[in-house]
């Protein structure tokens, strides 16, 4: 891992020339971001995005994987491949609000940001830290929980990266989803993305996007599930990338304690932010 922004990263898919490319990117005005803290469902969004552009149709989906199709901004080599992409581009990014591109501060681009309860993102990112060969040992469970409160786990503190996003002054292109309401109010959430990315969907078409981006679905779709990442990636062999998807398996994972930690974090971070609950925390 290095430090850049003093956000740390994992080396072996980033750089400090990456990061800095990322941040000098110039942005067109139908540009769409997909911004997410790691492990919020970014993959999910890929797949509803590129099949709600595409006003229901899961063929474009279908031939290539989501990292093609939204590739990432910040990884090495990346600023080549979008800077070539026709529009309208879909961007992925991972970056806090600070370095993500200037171009978002004057105004270009939309911004997607999908958040997730960060009890299940710590979660997740215990279990990905065994399959994903790219990134440093998680550790025992105890240690990699306090180091993600820390704000030492990749991409750094969950905390700055949603208020990073959420309290900024430019956030008049920005769509809040959360990982929570996909799941318990799926149909208004794919609404709302539909109409801010200027696709409003007929019933049919929100019928197909459902069922194409179903957890069963994606999971088995190899341009969704990472199977297709070579095994000097990801150990396919230890789990899988599309592990559970659902809500609230940090119940079976965290401490009373460990719990009662987060849970204050939480509460001195949001004391001002009425949605803090619509994380289900
Ligand atoms: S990454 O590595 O940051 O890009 O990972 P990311 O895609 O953000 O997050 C992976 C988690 O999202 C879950 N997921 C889904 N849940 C429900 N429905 C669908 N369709 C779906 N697609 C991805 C995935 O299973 C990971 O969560 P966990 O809790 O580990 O299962």
């Amino acid at each position: 891992m290095f430090e850049y922004g003093q956000v740390p990263f994992p080396a072996h898919i980033h750089s400090p020339d990456s990061l800095h490319a990322a941040r000098l990117l110039p942005l067109r005005d139908d540009d769409v971001f997909l911004v997410t803290y790691p492990k919020s469902g970014t993959t999910w969004l890929q797949e509803l995005i590129s099949v709600v552009l595409a006003e229901g149709d899961p063929g474009p989906a279908l031939v290539a994987p989501t990292w093609e199709r939204a590739p990432w901004l910040e990884q090495r080599g990346s600023i080549e491949t979008i800077m070539a992409r026709t529009s309208p581009r879909v961007i992925t990014t991972h970056l806090h609000r600070h370095l993500a591109p200037e171009g978002l501060s004057k105004g270009q681009g939309k911004v997607v940001y999908l958040a997730r309860n960060p009890k299940d993102v710590v979660v997740s990112s215990f279990h990905f830290h065994h399959i994903a060969l790219f990134l440093e040992e998680s550790g025992s469970w105890e240690d990699f929980f306090q180091r993600f409160l820390d704000g030492k786990t990749m991409h750094g503190s969950w905390f700055e990266h949603v208020l990073g996003w959420l309290k900024s002054d430019e956030n008049s292109n920005l769509l809040l989803l959360t990982y929570e309401e996909l799941h318990t109010e799926f149909r208004t959430s794919l609404r709302r993305l539909a109409s801010f990315l200027g696709r409003p969907l007929d019933s049919a078409a929100e019928e197909m996007v459902s069922s194409h981006c179903s957890f069963a679905k994606m999971v088995t779709n190899c341009m969704t599930n990472y199977s297709l990442v070579p095994h000097s990636w990801i150990n396919h062999t230890q789990g899988r990338f599309l592990r559970k998807g659902v809500l609230g398996d940090w119940k079976t994972h965290l401490t009373i304690n460990q719990n009662d930690k987060i849970e204050c974090e939480f509460q001195e971070r949001f004391t001002t932010w009425s949605d803090a609950k619509s994380f289900g925390a």
